[in-house]
């Protein structure tokens, strides 16, 4: 996890949270804010089950809405696009969408071992190709496909369909920061925020 730790603070952006208030919307009223990334917040539904997730990023709004977005299950299920709900203070529109609850890994689970060897082996590649600079990690994850580690081939599918999302919409991976891999209740990995717009 040494590494790990220190490939996040190399991306130098963990601390960095969407300074915006919760936009005032009536489905968003009395709400508990569950999580907040750069460029997204996550609001928990009473039935356990489902969030509200208010996203800035044209990418996230791709990968979460597009038709070809990627699907299956290592990534989240969405259940409906609110639309526009709003501005953020970086000129970006807020797009609300409901989707399926997720959690953090937890420390001892399957998922959190899977997501260790992903990013361990996705991080040595970054390295191998970091002289390529923008395009360090999208040749990366090329290479992770073409050699995995040992992983269950739903994973492997999956990072194949990420790739395909990321070459289509132009956007870049990242599956490293804190939170972009979360696991659903029955312990599956799953791609919660794998891109960005870079
Ligand atoms: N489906 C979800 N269910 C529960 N919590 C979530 C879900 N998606 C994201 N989160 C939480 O919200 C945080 C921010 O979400 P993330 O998708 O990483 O946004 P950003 O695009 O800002 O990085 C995550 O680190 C995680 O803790
Ligand atoms: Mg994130």
């Amino acid at each position: 996890m040494a590494d790990m730790a220190f490939s996040r603070a190399r991306f130098g952006r963990a601390d960095i949270r969407l300074p915006d208030p919760v936009p005032a919307h009536p489905l968003l009223d009395g709400l508990p804010e569950i999580g907040r990334g750069e460029y997204s917040i996550v609001l928990a539904l009473p039935d356990g089950a489902r969030v509200r997730k208010v996203v800035s990023s044209p990418a996230d709004h791709f990968f979460l809405t597009a038709d070809d977005r990627p699907r299956g299950i290592h990534f989240p299920t969405v259940f409906a696009d609110h639309g526009v709900i709003g501005r953020a203070r970086s000129g970006a529109l807020m797009h609300l969408l409901e989707l399926e609850r997720l959690e953090p890994l937890a420390a001892h689970a399957e998922a959190a071992a899977q997501a260790e060897r992903l990013q361990t082996a996705y991080w040595q590649a970054c390295l191998g190709f970091a002289r390529l600079g923008a395009d360090m990690g999208r040749i990366a994850l090329f290479h992770l496909i073409e050699s995995p580690p040992p992983l269950p081939d739903t994973l492997i599918a999956a990072l194949c369909a990420l790739s395909d999302f990321i070459e289509a919409y132009q956007v870049r991976p990242d599956i490293l920061s804190e939170g972009n891999l979360m696991a659903r209740a029955d312990g599956t990995l799953v791609f919660s925020d794998p891109v960005f717009l870079g």
